[in-house]
């Protein structure tokens, strides 16, 4: 367990400092969760290009853009590394599409969600085995409920702790971080788009829109799919 005057220095720490603190804490067990991202695109960069000891995974749900695993693609051979990638199982996937269909997440927000717990949660706690630390790229500008979370925190439920290193970043400082050091970013985002995640369940989104609105629009319910809720339906 980290002491409290751990806790802090990793808090006001810049992400860099506070990835590679943990790295040398807890070696070969801090494990960074990207989505690919602006945010992660970050994340990745400063653990790629200064060889922080952390590993970086994504998760393939099986619906995503082509643009994504492009950008998959395209950061591998910048930095000349393997991201892990993590596949649903495909047992369940099965199960799941024989009885509800191939797009049954429109048809109700249950269906939606275990869409996304067979998808991404069950592979997500399946990366997490054994780690201590999990990075992810959550902005507490991103959504309501994003906002009261702390940059380091123990989730009892993972038994881990959680570092969101951009967490109290603006989203300014994110698309200016890109640029100054050319990090390759998802297509998408220059025709409309900002929070990324299924192709079925994103779409563009207009201005004046809030950032997640793209995300599962045709719901009117928390738009969440269980990665970063304690309880997970
Ligand atoms: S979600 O909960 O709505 O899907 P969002 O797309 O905002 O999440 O991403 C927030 C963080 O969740 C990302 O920075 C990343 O750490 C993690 N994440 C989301 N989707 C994935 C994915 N497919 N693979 C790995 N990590 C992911
Ligand atoms: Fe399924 Fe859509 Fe969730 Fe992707 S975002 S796992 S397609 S419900």
């Amino acid at each position: 367990m980290l002491t409290n005057a751990q806790l802090i220095q990793v808090q006001e720490a810049a992400p860099e400092e506070g990835l590679s603190l943990l790295a040398s804490w807890f070696p070969g067990a801090v494990s960074f969760s990207s989505s690919l991202g602006q945010e992660d695109q970050v994340i990745t960069d400063m653990i790629f290009r200064n060889d922080i000891p952390v590993e970086v995974f994504t998760i393939d749900t099986g619906r995503l853009f082509n643009e994504t695993y492009e950008l998959l693609e395209k950061t591998n051979a910048r930095y000349q590394k393997n991201m892990t990638v993590y596949f649903p199982d495909a047992v369940h996937v099965e199960s799941y599409v024989k009885e509800h269909g191939i797009n049954a997440f429109y048809g109700s927000a249950d269906l939606r969600k275990s869409c996304c717990h067979i998808r991404k949660v069950i592979p997500l706690n399946r990366a997490l085995e054994g780690v201590k630390v999990w990075v992810t790229g959550l902005r507490a500008e991103q959504s309501g409920n994003r906002n009261n979370m702390p940059v380091i925190e123990w989730n009892e439920e993972k038994q881990l702790y959680k570092y969101n290193p951009l967490l109290k970043w603006s989203f300014e400082e994110m698309i200016s971080y890109l640029g100054k050091y050319s990090v390759p970013y998802n297509v998408l985002h220059d025709r409309g788009f900002i929070s990324i995640g299924c192709a079925p369940c994103t779409r563009a989104i207009e201005p004046g829109e809030e950032a997640r609105a793209g995300r599962w629009w045709w719901e009117t319910s928390q738009k969440e799919c269980g990665l970063h809720q304690t309880v997970v339906k």
